[in-house]
């Protein structure tokens, strides 16, 4: 019975996991990409390790902070101010993934 419990718990985990990273995705293809797959005002593009590499490093904390707080060229959140905080971050943390970092 107690083995039961434990692989519920587990499955249950994995879907709230597997939730969290479609949700980056989501934010990344519905907003993030217009500027960030081709590279629209400069933006680095998703995808480029070479571009994020030093962006990376300065910590993920500042990238939240460029996003929701704007930085040059890219509007608070990327114009999309009903976007939350954490959608925010899976998107970023998703666009750091598909840089390989
Ligand atoms: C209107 C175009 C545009 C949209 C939409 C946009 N960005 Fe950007 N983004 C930029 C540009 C331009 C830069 C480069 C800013 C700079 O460093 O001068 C940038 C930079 C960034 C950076 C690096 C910030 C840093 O401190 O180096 C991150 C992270 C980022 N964008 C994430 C996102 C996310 C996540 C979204 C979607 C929620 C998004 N962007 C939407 C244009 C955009």
């Amino acid at each position: 019975m107690l083995s039961m419990i434990t692989v519920v718990v587990a499955v249950g985990t994995l879907v709230i996991a597997g939730q969290a990273q479609a949700d980056g995705k989501l934010v990344f293809d519905q907003v993030c990409s217009k500027c960030h797959r081709t590279g629209v005002l400069n933006a680095p593009i998703a995808g480029n390790k070479t571009a994020w590499e030093p962006r990376v490093r300065s910590g993920r904390d500042k990238l939240y902070e460029s996003v929701i707080n704007g930085k040059n060229d890219m509007p608070p959140k990327g114009g999309k101010d009903h976007l939350s905080d954490e959608d925010v971050k899976a998107a970023v943390d998703y666009m750091v993934d598909l840089a390989g970092l």
